[in-house]
């Protein structure tokens, strides 16, 4: 097991199916262009097998689906089938919802137990506004059917001054009403929001989520994973809500996560561009994979920040 001075190992892997989205949103592309597909994304029988690899080279017992937006990728169903039949502990999926009814049951024939649906606006004019695509009322209808059938949901909305600042509330009572944990994001300094003034217009801080909270519920800090990034709050009788303060307070120094990109790239931290090509892996025999992957991911545990330091180019396509 590889584990860095401040204790870090990788535990916790994401996996971005395919850098191409049906979205265009304003805080992750800066001129409404759709993301593309990499050059030359692996199959979902090359990245189960990198999966298998490094639930044995790096202990990996949690895995996270992202993108991109993983429904739009052909290889969607047969990675989600093979990936939960590797045994590992938990398997998740982030998804921003606009497929979530013409997958429904591929998803929920699964067998994966939980799913986290970005959605930022519960008002159909600002979704189109902020996501430049999509339809609103077909996502809360994809919510409802994992509802309907077991499936937990928690909502990731990143709340934007300009934007969504009025809908801190109204978005956590439609989240209590139906079980839902919802979890802010703070704004990250990503991609173009790391220049310019976007992202000082926009970014809203933990007390200032807080105090919005306040003026309608009482809440108080609760637990959370010892490699959790969200800080979370119970409101008594009501539910928990968290917030994924970034920057406010960061988690870096307990982060467990390691991403792998469509294309075959190890990520060891998201502020962190510095990144190993694994993909040639699969044609080595499982030694020599194994070998070869213990100092690449020595390597990345070593790219692994004390604080999110903000990065160009990395979240869109490796899924945040
Ligand atoms: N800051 C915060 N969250 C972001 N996301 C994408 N870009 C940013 C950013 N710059 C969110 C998406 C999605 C999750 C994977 O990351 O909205 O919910």
């Amino acid at each position: 097991m590889i584990v860095d001075r401040l204790g870090r190992r990788f535990r916790n892997l994401r996996v971005s199916l395919t850098a191409a989205c049906n979205y265009a949103c304003t805080y992750c592309v800066p001129d409404g262009k759709r993301l593309m597909p990499a050059k030359n994304e692996l199959g979902a029988d090359e990245i189960l097998v990198l999966v298998t690899l490094l639930q044995q080279a790096a202990g990996i017992d949690k895995l996270r689906i992202t993108g991109g937006e993983p429904l739009i990728s052909p290889k969607f169903d047969e990675f989600l089938q093979g990936v939960m039949q590797l045994g590992l502990d938990d398997v998740s999926l982030t998804t921003n919802g606009q497929f979530l009814t013409q997958k429904r049951d591929v998803i929920v024939d699964s067998g994966i137990r939980r799913i986290n649906v970005s959605l930022d606006t519960l008002v159909a004019e600002k979704f189109r506004d902020i996501a430049r695509s999509g339809d609103l009322a077909t996502v809360l209808a994809g919510i409802d059917q994992m509802l309907e059938a077991g499936v937990k949901v928690k909502i990731n909305m990143v709340p934007l001054r300009t934007k969504n600042g009025d809908e801190i509330v109204s978005m956590l009572d439609y989240c209590l009403e139906r079980g839902i944990e919802l979890r802010y994001i703070e704004l990250m300094r990503m991609g173009h929001l790391l220049h310019g003034n976007q992202f000082q217009a926009d970014y809203m801080s933990m007390a200032s989520l807080l105090d919005l909270i306040g003026e309608k519920y009482e809440f108080s800090r609760t637990d959370a994973p010892f490699d959790s990034t969200a800080v979370r709050f119970q409101i008594p009788d009501r539910g928990v809500f968290g917030i994924i303060a970034n920057e406010s307070e960061p988690f870096c120094k307990s982060c467990t996560r390691l991403r792998l990109s469509s294309d075959g790239h190890l990520y060891g931290c998201l502020s962190n561009s510095r990144n190993q090509y694994v993909g040639d892996l699969i044609h080595e025999s499982t030694p020599i994979a194994l070998s070869k992957l213990q100092s690449m991911l020595m390597s990345a545990l070593e790219d692994k920040k004390l604080a999110f330091e903000g990065e160009v180019t990395v979240m869109k396509f490796i899924g945040g």
